[in-house]
């Protein structure tokens, strides 16, 4: 530590003798991560400095000198005019000093009344409420993308698999829409934290709340806040609304992965289902004929990354006591970091999506194969009064008799079916059609084109219900 030279490097420096050496102010400062924060933290001292104006705890002069003073801050930060001070701790302490070099007195009333630790949590849930809504913008155009191709491909047949196995036969609009609805809930997730987000800590102050007259209502309703925080303890110290925004990115990304998986696969050559176009697709550096899906993989790569983000806040969390404490400002390399890589991702996969060639006749072709219309026989079987397991049974022996001679179910003549069981013929050769066998699933939400088109029109209606709530709630 050096001697302090003029006594005002930190605004604490009325109780320190030093100064902080450059190691302390490097491992102690957060301005690198969290100067991203500097259009929330413009606006709540905004409306705190005009709040503290209506209440009479600042003259309208200083309200006007603090609010023009920081509209320019803004401004020359964005047009890229102002570079922060490097010793300043964080978004909160470079703006406040910058504030005060440009209109002195007044910009030295500005933290009456308020802390940096309700102010940070205030900037903090304004921002995930701003990003969650371009996020949602983002995943509601992915679910756009998806009903498109959906509605496209309602009677492209397909194999389903379990156990990456053939099972089934499905309508590739059906497999692309369960992803539709994976999205769906990740939106809901994410609106939820935009709930747990809209609360205003402002006022809190540093833990206990303050002696002055101040009103929380005003400043939150003029940050676009519902309501405000009941505890001025737990207000300081809840990051939930960052958990909660972290968790919707995270499985988010699981779920963009799985899909990412199935691209990579479908388009392996064995495969073959679709062709990712070359804007989604890398060569490689040594073998001329490769094309491979890097933007498919990285996206499944990335996940593990928003899983450890939220790992990362949780455990911050996990063992701190009330209120407010340093480890706090840890939480925004996660937060930001899930964000950000959920966006760019949901822009990838959508990209990939509405650019990629679906190689429909690929996916009939594999359709034939594997004795999909097993189950269908067996239900035949069954639906003429055979108990459903010998049915089982029965067929098990004709999928093993057509292995050993490899032939598929359908090249079976209805003679060859009789005489396995004397309640199979010529309908047993209907069922058998891959086609119809998708058609025959007309359970709810099951694959046949008719419960499919159900399934566009409510991803529809889903779809609008959450492009309405984007729209009746515009960023502050
Ligand atoms: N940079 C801090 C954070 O992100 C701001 C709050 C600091 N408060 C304090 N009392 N040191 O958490």
């Amino acid at each position: 530590m050096s001697a302090t030279p003029e006594g005002g490097a930190t605004p604490w420096s009325g109780r320190f003798e030093r100064t902080p050496e450059r190691f302390q102010q490097r491992f102690g400062a957060s301005l690198p991560v969290d100067q991203r924060l500097y259009a929330e933290d413009v606006a709540g001292s905004i409306a705190h400095a005009r709040m503290l104006g209506a209440q009479g705890v600042l003259s309208r002069e200083d309200v006007d000198a603090i609010v023009s003073g920081l509209q320019a801050i803004r401004e020359d930060i964005e047009a890229g005019r102002l570079q922060f001070d490097v010793a300043s701790e964080d978004i909160h302490m470079a703006i406040e000093k910058e504030l005060v070099r440009r209109v002195g007195e007044a910009g030295k009333r500005l933290h009456t009344a308020r802390s940096r630790n309700d102010q940070v949590a205030t900037d903090a849930r304004l921002f995930v409420k701003r990003r969650v809504q371009e996020i949602v913008a983002l995943a509601n155009r992915l679910r756009a993308t998806i009903v498109d191709l959906a509605e496209a491909h309602v009677e492209t047949v397909m194999p389903g698999y379990t156990h990456m196995q053939k099972a089934q036969p499905v309508s590739f609009a059906h497999h692309l829409l369960a992803y539709f609805w994976m999205v769906t809930r990740d939106v809901r997730r994410l609106r939820a934290a935009y709930d747990a987000a809209d609360v205003s800590p402002l006022g809190s102050a540093a833990l206990a709340g303050t002696t002055f007259p101040i009103d929380r209502r005003a400043t939150a309703a003029e940050l676009g806040f519902s309501s405000v925080a009941p505890n001025s303890m737990d207000a300081v110290s809840d990051r939930d609304f960052a958990a909660d925004a972290i968790y919707a990115c995270a499985l988010g990304m699981v779920h963009l992965s799985r899909l990412c998986e199935e691209l990579v696969l479908w388009s392996i050559e064995e495969f073959g289902f679709v062709t990712l176009d070359d804007a989604w697709a890398t060569g490689s550096s040594i073998m001329p004929q490769k094309k491979n899906p890097d933007f498919a993989e990285l996206v499944r790569g990335k996940t593990g990354r928003t899983v450890g983000d939220l790992v990362a806040l949780l455990v911050t969390l996990k063992g701190l006591p009330l209120a407010y404490n340093k480890d706090m400002q840890e939480d925004k390399e996660p937060l930001f970091d899930a964000l950000d890589t959920y966006a760019d991702s949901l822009v990838a996969v959508e990209g990939m999506l509405s650019t990629m060639r679906v190689n429909t006749e690929r996916m009939a072709a594999a359709a034939l194969g594997g004795y999909m219309a097993a189950t269908d026989l067996a239900d035949l079987l069954a639906s003429k009064g055979v108990p459903f397991r010998e049915a089982h049974e029965i067929v098990g022996r004709l999928v093993l008799a057509c292995e050993r001679s490899g032939r598929r179910l359908q090249d079976l003549s209805a003679a060859e079916l009789t005489a396995a069981c004397p309640d199979l013929g010529e309908d047993a050769l209907a069922a058998l059609d891959i086609q119809s066998v998708v058609a025959r699933r007309t359970s709810e939400g099951g694959t046949a084109p008719e419960r499919v088109r159900e399934q566009i029109a409510a991803a529809g209606a889903s779809l609008a219900a959450d492009e309405r709530w984007l729209a009746e709630n515009p960023p502050v």
